[in-house]
């Protein structure tokens, strides 16, 4: 009953799709601002590629006619548009896709959503890109956020690029125009090392030049852009990287298999190759390459698969598998640009999360080396970076990495920072160079250790970290339970704002980046104190959550206690010991806390202190009461 289709016909589908195999692959991205054009410049492009379905035609002329800023017709915009509002926003960043072909190339097209964030979007669309259209509006010309994108998009290897003048019926497709934006732009660029840097003038609502060629445009001699994209030889001008494996999971379903999965990133790897785990150093050979489809003799670049090996090794996620003879650096600390792309200020010393590959680890900027102008490549000094900003910095990281320079390996010389309380992803960077110093600084092993020096002291280590405003007290409860422990006989110290920041501190003062640093320098030391085996109190007002969780995380498990010295702001300001608050309401003090600088509360404390309720020697006994209960003073008698 079935019917067979004609051999002829069944022939030529063949033929048709080998054709559609053999025609190379351009990838692209648009850049631009909202108002330049982008989503109806790929609009355009799917439509008259003829990429739009008869039915989306139909619903598209009809939104166009309800919705549409185009008089009467199709609104190419909203075709695109449309599909962008679906897309959600996660920690990692999403692209979409769009593919096209004509006969001569297939297209991939990263259509970056277009909004507040484009410059995030737009480093991820253009980290596999062979080519950037970087659009402005005909009547604007080159704006500070088209230098950026040709700025982030040479930063991340893209070595061809299209500046497209759009709108050019807004300026009565006037060459005088075109040319002066053309000359700009060639004096901004000629300090890249782009490989083809094309101007080409076009209307992507009417079409003119896109696809067709324009009357209007007699006066241009170059090509249409889809030409261009048709033609331009992207060459193999990409040298090929090393073999790179990054874990994704240990794949263990019975005893007798254990295999690690992951996509090859980069290079290529055989049966019977050596190979070493770049982080431990252990070596092995590749016993079977399997995938679902059987094994194979060898894997490349992008493919998935799982990888057996001759010795059992510990391998876990996030380690690099590599080739012996060309390992990848690994290293706590490196030198990288940052694009930062968050609304709050990238602050050196605060931690984030840093994801490279399949690792996942913990990160600080330790120095910002320099930002960078966009519009004249100088570099100055910063403290801090803001939205859009890009920078040369060091960082450190919670654990030692394995990872490439971006230039040799775009996977593994690429990361993420990841905001550890909203999860949002707040930079991209690229990796250029490891910092000798933390190869060569190790930890020295010492023989007395933290157990024995509190075993001394009869006593267990902890930091009691009191967090609060100016005035609510924090110094006097600390005050108090330092005398309570003292004539227990219980060997303490503390660590006070004021006094840290006469000696210690004394350079730092009240933004947010002194703020940072002056919490950091403070959590590291009171590390050192209860490495001492010292109970040591810390008395700042500590106003920032991540910096708190800072201090948290660099001691052991259940040696921090958050003590929330909470006295209401109008109570701090009544009684107002030091007459601070009187300065900060005359404007005499700025960014002082609770009036002009953020207080944020902790959501958790160990010990939740109300001491409009209670006198501090009240306070204190609790305290005391709670570190006997939790076993940290030892025996009662010293
Ligand atoms: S923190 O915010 O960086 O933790 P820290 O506890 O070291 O502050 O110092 C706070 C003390 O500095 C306050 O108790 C107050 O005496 C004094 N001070 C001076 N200027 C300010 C300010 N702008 N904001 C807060 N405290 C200030």
């Amino acid at each position: 009953m079935n019917e067979i289709a004609p051999v002829a016909e069944a022939f030529d589908l063949s033929q048709y799709i080998s054709s559609q195999e053999n025609k190379s692959f351009l990838r692209f991205l648009t850049c631009g601002s909202v108002d330049d054009g982008k989503s109806t410049l790929i609009g355009r492009l799917l439509y008259d590629t003829k990429l739009i379905f008869e039915d989306q035609l139909a619903a598209l002329e009809k939104d166009s006619r309800k919705h549409g800023t185009v008089s009467d017709d199709i609104d190419l915009a909203l075709l695109v548009d449309g599909l962008e509002a679906e897309r959600e926003q996660g920690i990692t960043i999403d692209v979409a896709y769009r593919f096209f072909s004509t006969d001569k190339r297939k297209f991939i097209v990263a259509d970056t959503p277009g909004h507040e964030q484009y410059t995030r979007n737009m480093a991820t669309g253009a980290s596999t890109a062979d080519l950037a259209i970087l659009l402005v509006d005909a009547r604007n010309g080159l704006l500070t956020q088209t230098r950026r994108h040709a700025f982030i998009a040479s930063l991340l290897g893209v070595r061809n690029v299209v500046l497209a003048i759009n709108k050019i019926d807004l300026v009565d497709f006037d060459q005088t125009r075109f040319e002066e934006i053309k000359a700009e732009f060639e004096t901004f660029s000629s300090g890249f090392d782009f490989d083809s840097c094309e101007v080409i003038p076009l209307s992507a609502r009417f079409g003119d030049n896109v696809t067709n060629r324009s009357e209007k445009l007699s006066w241009f001699k170059g090509p249409t852009l889809l030409e261009h994209l048709e033609q331009i030889d992207i060459g193999s001008k990409h040298h090929s990287s090393e073999f790179r494996f990054p874990v994704q999971w240990v794949n263990r379903p019975n005893l007798d298999f254990r295999g690690f999965s992951g996509t090859v990133r980069g290079g290529a790897i055989n049966v019977g190759d050596e190979i070493v785990v770049a982080q431990s150093g252990k070596t092995s050979h590749i016993d079977k390459i399997v995938t679902m489809d059987g094994d194979l003799i060898s894997a490349k670049d992008g493919q998935s698969v799982t990888l057996t090996l001759k010795d059992e090794i510990d391998i876990s996620r996030g380690d690099v598998i590599a080739p012996v003879h060309s390992r990848p650096d690994v290293s706590d600390q490196f030198a990288a640009h940052l694009i930062w792309m968050s609304e709050d200020a990238m602050l050196p010393g605060r931690p984030y999360l840093l994801k490279c590959g399949t690792r996942t680890v913990g990160a600080s900027v330790t120095e910002i080396k320099h930002k960078i102008d966009v519009n004249t490549f100088d570099h100055h000094a910063a403290k801090q970076l803001e939205l859009n900003e890009i920078a040369f910095c060091n960082l450190a990281l919670s654990e030692r990495i394995a990872f490439d320079p971006y230039e040799a390996n775009k996977d593994t010389g690429s990361f993420i920072l990841i905001d550890r309380m909203t999860n949002e992803t707040v930079a991209a960077g690229l990796i250029w160079f490891g910092l000798r110093r933390a190869t060569n600084v190790h930890l020295q092993a010492l023989d007395v250790d933290k157990a024995s020096r509190s075993a001394l002291k009869n006593q267990k280590p902890v930091v009691l970290w009191f967090t609060g405003l100016s005035g609510s007290g924090k110094s006097t409860v600390a005050n108090a339970v330092e005398r309570k422990l003292h004539g227990l006989g219980r060997h303490t110290y503390i660590l006070d704002g004021d006094n840290v920041r006469h000696g210690l501190n004394k350079d730092l003062g009240f933004t947010d980046v002194d703020r940072v640093e002056n919490i950091r320098r403070v959590a590291e030391t009171s590390k050192l104190f209860v490495d001492a085996g010292m109970i040591t109190l810390v008395s700042f007002i500590s106003p920032f959550k991540a910096e708190r969780r800072l201090a948290r995380e660099l001691m052991d498990a259940g040696e921090f206690y958050e003590i929330f010295v909470d006295t209401p702001l109008a109570d701090c300001e009544s009684r107002d010991p030091k007459g601070l608050y009187a300065k900060a309401r005359r404007g005499e003090i700025s960014n002082f806390t609770g009036v002009d600088s953020a207080y944020e509360a902790p959501e958790n404390p160990e010990i939740h202190l109300k001491t409009t309720a209670k006198t501090a020697e009240a306070l204190a006994d609790e305290i005391v009461e709670r570190l006997l209960t939790d076993g940290f003073l030892g025996q009662n008698k010293p």
